[in-house]
């Protein structure tokens, strides 16, 4: 039996609620997995932790091995194999995720810094707290003599609401949409790129055969998803985003299959233009221990302009919380 020690902060917000369950029942490491449960909350949090953690221990989870609640970072990311950071201020009605870049920031110094200092090594970091890029550039800054290449951003959401509107639009199951990367950020500058699709492993653009609709509707569709939401549900997406962590965790750790990828948000080497160190998602296979960015692929003047604006949009991100980095 293997065994992993996940650190998850704003455990008990919306997101941890629906977040934790899945992972203590072995869907996030598998059947062969044992898990240690570390989560992180605010001291005034604590009470409503508890209640979480009582109903943990009601599920008689076979793979749950422990769970520790606290509100001391030096205990939550104590030799994690996996730093899930959730924990920040959602946005509300009316706001931007450009709001949230100062008011969550200093979330992002502290548990960068606190998790080079009680990680392990080799410890993965996944920011879904928004603005969520921009943030784990702030976590990598801060988390001296950590891999730059453990430190990710949840596009996954982004890649399944872009997949669902395609295979309803072309009327096939969600199964039949393939290879639908996200580009740049995860905010409504994000590029979801129906030209690199497949639908039943054909061009999803001479599928749908409607470029206004992919170029317009749909496009808008996803960037502004996570809005649509807010404003229907009153609160910002909860179970829908514990389930693209679930994903994300499972496409880094399991190897990709041949001729597929996925999006998540990694530190830029450079590729397609992308300035290096930028958070920024690409289209990504991975080995199951190491990852990699697709390479090769070739965008036409729509996609450039898309890219070019995502791109500007983070290093504005980037440039307004440079102070905060000291
Ligand atoms: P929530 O308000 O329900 O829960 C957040 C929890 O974080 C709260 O319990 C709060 O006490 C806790 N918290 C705040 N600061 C903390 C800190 N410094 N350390 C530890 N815990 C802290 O919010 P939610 O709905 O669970 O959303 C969480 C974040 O995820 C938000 O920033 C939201 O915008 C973001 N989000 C991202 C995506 C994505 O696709 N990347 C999708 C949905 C939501
Ligand atoms: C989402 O995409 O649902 C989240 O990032 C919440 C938000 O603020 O849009």
């Amino acid at each position: 039996m293997k065994r992993v020690r996940v650190a998850v902060t704003g455990a008990a917000g919306q997101i941890g609620y629906a977040l934790l369950f899945r992972i203590a029942s072995g869907q996030m490491f598998g059947e062969d997995t044992q898990v240690d449960l570390q989560l992180l909350e605010l001291e005034q949090a604590l009470p409503a932790l508890k209640g979480v953690v009582m109903e943990l221990e009601d599920c008689a989870f076979p793979l749950l091995s422990s769970v520790t609640p606290t509100s001391e970072m030096s205990v939550a990311f104590k030799d994690a194999d996996w730093a899930l950071l959730v924990g920040s201020i959602p946005r509300k009605k009316g706001m931007e995720r450009a709001d949230l870049l100062k008011k969550n920031g200093g979330i992002f110094v502290e548990q960068g810094t606190a998790i080079a200092a009680h990680a392990k090594k080799s410890c993965k970091t996944l920011v879904v707290g928004n603005p969520c890029n921009t943030n784990s550039y702030v976590a990598k800054a801060m988390a001296d003599g950590m891999d730059e290449r453990n430190f990710f951003a949840m596009t996954m959401l982004d890649q399944n609401r872009a997949v669902t509107q395609l295979a309803q639009k072309a009327s096939v199951p969600v199964s039949a949409v393939k290879n639908l990367a996200i580009w740049g950020n995860h905010s409504p500058s994000m590029y979801p790129d129906f030209y690199h699709a497949t639908i039943n492993g054909k061009p999803a653009h001479q599928v749908i055969d409607d470029e206004d609709w992919l170029q317009g509707e749909f496009l808008t569709t996803v960037q502004k998803r996570g809005a649509a939401i807010i404003e229907a549900r009153g609160a910002s997406s909860a179970a829908s985003a514990a389930n693209a962590v679930v994903d994300t965790v499972r496409n880094l750790t399991t190897p990709t299959p041949e001729g597929e990828f996925f999006s998540v948000a990694v530190s830029s080497d450079g590729s397609y233009g992308v300035p290096e160190g930028i958070m920024f998602s690409f289209p990504v296979r991975s080995t199951g221990d190491g990852w990699e960015i697709v390479q090769g692929l070739e965008h036409n003047g729509f996609g450039h302009s898309k890219l070019n604006a995502t791109r500007e949009e983070l290093l504005n991100e980037q440039a307004a919380v440079e102070e905060l980095l000291g």
